[in-house]
């Protein structure tokens, strides 16, 4: 038996036929082709299936397919507009914060979770919103001050707007 879900998957809405027993992170990779979610531990620990379901970070392993329906959610493919960027990717990049690279996409999605909602963040509060993610080549150090670079490269505009406003 299949079940149909309709949802906003970054930025456009799209009707999949699932199986009640699918994860969200199978459909995303192999339906909808998009693997930059990626599949580490695939019970909750690693982070590195990472996704934003109405704004909140979330590992797409542990939730059923059938849980995205009527539901806005975010990849890391979902980052990057018109070829441009996305600044946290930016700040990962400037501040040497991938090797590998498996864990990245998670990471970046734990962080834009977290911006998207507090504007300057502590030290404190981005260490507790990467808490969850995992990574296997250590990279923590490079890591966080990304996070923290990106949350300076978004205050500018910040206040950008409230100038021109
Ligand atoms: S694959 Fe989902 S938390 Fe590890
Ligand atoms: S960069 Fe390799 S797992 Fe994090």
């Amino acid at each position: 038996m299949n079940l149909e879900i309709d949802f906003c998957l970054n930025g456009s809405e799209i009707r999949l036929s699932i199986k009640p027993w699918e994860t969200a992170l199978d459909v995303l990779r192999n339906q909808s082709g998009l693997t930059g979610v990626k599949e580490g531990c695939g019970i909750g620990e690693c982070g590195a299936c990472t996704i934003i379901i109405d704004g909140k970070a979330v590992n797409s392993c542990l939730i059923l397919a059938a849980q995205l329906d009527g539901r806005k959610v975010e990849t890391v493919e979902g980052l990057e507009v018109d070829g441009k960027m996305h600044f946290i990717q930016q700040a990962f990049l400037d501040k040497g914060a991938v090797q590998c690279g498996f864990c990245t996409p998670g990471m970046l999605m734990s962080a834009k979770a977290l911006l998207d909602k507090v504007e300057n963040p502590s030290t404190d509060k981005i260490v507790e919103a990467m808490t969850g993610n995992l990574c296997r080549c250590a990279g923590y150090v490079q890591i966080l001050e990304a996070v923290r670079e990106a949350t300076c490269m978004k205050a500018p505009l910040n206040k950008d707007d409230v100038t021109n406003s």
